[in-house]
């Protein structure tokens, strides 16, 4: 399987006056199409500071992020247009804009990438049906909706722009454990079945249990993990 992307040597501290905080520490990682990377690690280890910076929501201080085999971070441009086509996000805490409908929310990046408004209803609406949320729902606010149906709402709107990479960052936080399960289905049929290169970010050990490629985090420092798979 080919490379998608490849971070080399990523290193961010953040400086505060009670102290510098090393969140994220010469970290190298690589992942590919079609297959799901688990992160876990303890709170503050560092897991969100490296999922923002492959995102590029967050810069690093050093280090260098390619995504089929380019680097990213040669301008500002080249980094909006990286997010919004190659990345597609999914947060703990869903980040979808409550007072719009379900529908609203997954057509919004589309119309940051200039998408005709026939189309981006059009596959909208596809992408809902795909995570089992019907008609009514889809036109109902999200602030209406429980947490799973939210999530799934995040992961329709993750893949608005058909991005090449999911970061999912600590996915199931906010879910039961039954519903959090389906979400993790998901995340993993996007990538057996849609060849994306997913990585998921969490506190929780049973992820490892999907991984492709399995990672600890402690103290800004990734270590491999055996999968067995
Ligand atoms: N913007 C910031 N300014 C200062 N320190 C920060 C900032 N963001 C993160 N940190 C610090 O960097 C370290 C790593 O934080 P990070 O949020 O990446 O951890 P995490 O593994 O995602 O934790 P959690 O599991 O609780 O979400 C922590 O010590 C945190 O306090
Ligand atoms: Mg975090």
């Amino acid at each position: 399987m080919q490379d998608v992307l490849e971070v080399r040597d990523i290193n961010k501290t953040f400086k505060a006056k009670a102290g510098n905080v090393t969140a994220v520490d010469k970290v190298s990682l690589r992942a590919r199409r079609g297959e799901v990377t688990v992160i876990v690690g303890p709170s503050g280890s560092g897991k969100t500071t490296l999922l923002y910076i492959i995102g590029s929501l967050e810069s690093p201080d050093s280090g260098e992020i390619n995504v089929f085999g380019e680097d990213v971070a040669r301008s500002e441009t080249d980094l909006i247009s990286y997010r919004r086509q190659r990345i597609g996000f999914v947060f703990q805490f869903f980040n979808l804009i409550p007072a719009l409908t379900g529908l609203e929310n997954v057509m919004l990046p589309m119309d940051l990438c200039s998408v005709p408004a026939s189309a981006q209803n059009d596959r909208a609406v596809q992408l809902l049906e795909r995570m089992g949320i019907d008609g009514r729902l889809q036109k109902a606010r999200v602030n209406k909706m429980s947490g799973g149906e939210k999530q799934r709402v995040a992961i329709a709107r993750a893949l608005a722009n058909d991005p090449d990479i999911i970061l999912a960052d600590e996915p199931t936080g906010n879910l039961d454990s039954a519903t959090g399960k389906l979400v993790v289905d998901i995340l993993v049929e996007l990538a057996r079945e849609d060849g994306k290169c997913v990585i998921i970010v969490t506190h929780d050990e049973s992820i490892l249990a999907v991984a492709d490629w399995a990672y600890h985090m402690q103290d800004g420092r990734l270590k491999g993990i055996e999968t067995g798979s």
